[in-house]
């Protein structure tokens, strides 16, 4: 497997970290970078971030997600397991109203760079709006687009195939194991031409 292969397939949705280990603010100014670099429609380069390192504004930015609403008997991460880092992706309204994509693969961009220096996390959209924009005293003109939860991970996610009965939901086994039903290649190629 390529280490671009390798990468992408390690590149799981983490929940669970070890909050004690600490990511540094110029790191995360590295994965700005990857971002930065990305491909933009028209080149508009129409996204912000934020960024946070800091114990009582990550706590802020933590109350405001909903995590994993698969999982019905976890509420989150707890005190101990929560990310030490996050991203907060915002869109420029006044460089253009239309994002198209460019969050996605900027999000893809820095979660990959995180994965490959030792980091991972999650990117998250169930984010509540009203409240982010009040602790982080947001701009009006700037619409929150993601948030990426970021830090050291501990626990295990396994992709697999999905289940004969086509269940996508991911869930967790007795040890805590975090499993992502993956479609098949057949089931997502509707046609190729060779
Ligand atoms: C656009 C987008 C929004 C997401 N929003 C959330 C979210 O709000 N909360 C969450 O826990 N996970 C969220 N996720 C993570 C997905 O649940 C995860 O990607 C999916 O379960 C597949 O797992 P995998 O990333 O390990 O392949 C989001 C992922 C994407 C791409």
């Amino acid at each position: 497997m390529s280490a671009l292969s390798e990468l992408i397939k390690n590149n799981r949705s983490f929940r669970r970290f070890d909050q004690s280990v600490k990511i540094e603010l110029d790191t995360l100014k590295s994965l700005i970078d990857l971002a930065r670099c990305s491909a933009s429609a028209a080149n508009l380069q129409p996204l912000k971030y934020i960024l946070s390192v800091e114990p009582v504004m990550n706590e802020r930015i933590f109350s405001c997600l909903a995590w994993a609403a698969y999982l019905k008997d976890w509420n989150g991460p707890s005190d101990g397991e929560k990310p030490s880092a996050y991203i907060v992706i915002l869109g420029d309204k006044s460089v253009t109203d239309n994002f198209r994509c460019d969050h996605g693969i900027a999000a893809q961009s820095i979660m990959l760079g995180a994965r490959e220096i030792g980091f991972g996390g999650c990117i998250i959209a169930a984010i509540h709006q009203r409240n982010i924009r009040f602790c982080l005293n947001i701009h009006p003109n700037h619409e929150i687009l993601l948030v990426l939860a970021l830090g050291k991970p501990i626990e295990e996610v396994l992709i697999e195939p999905v289940p004969a009965d086509g269940n996508i939901r991911y869930w967790r086994d007795s040890n805590q194991v975090h499993h992502v039903p993956k479609r098949s290649l057949d089931d997502i190629i509707v046609s190729s031409y060779s």
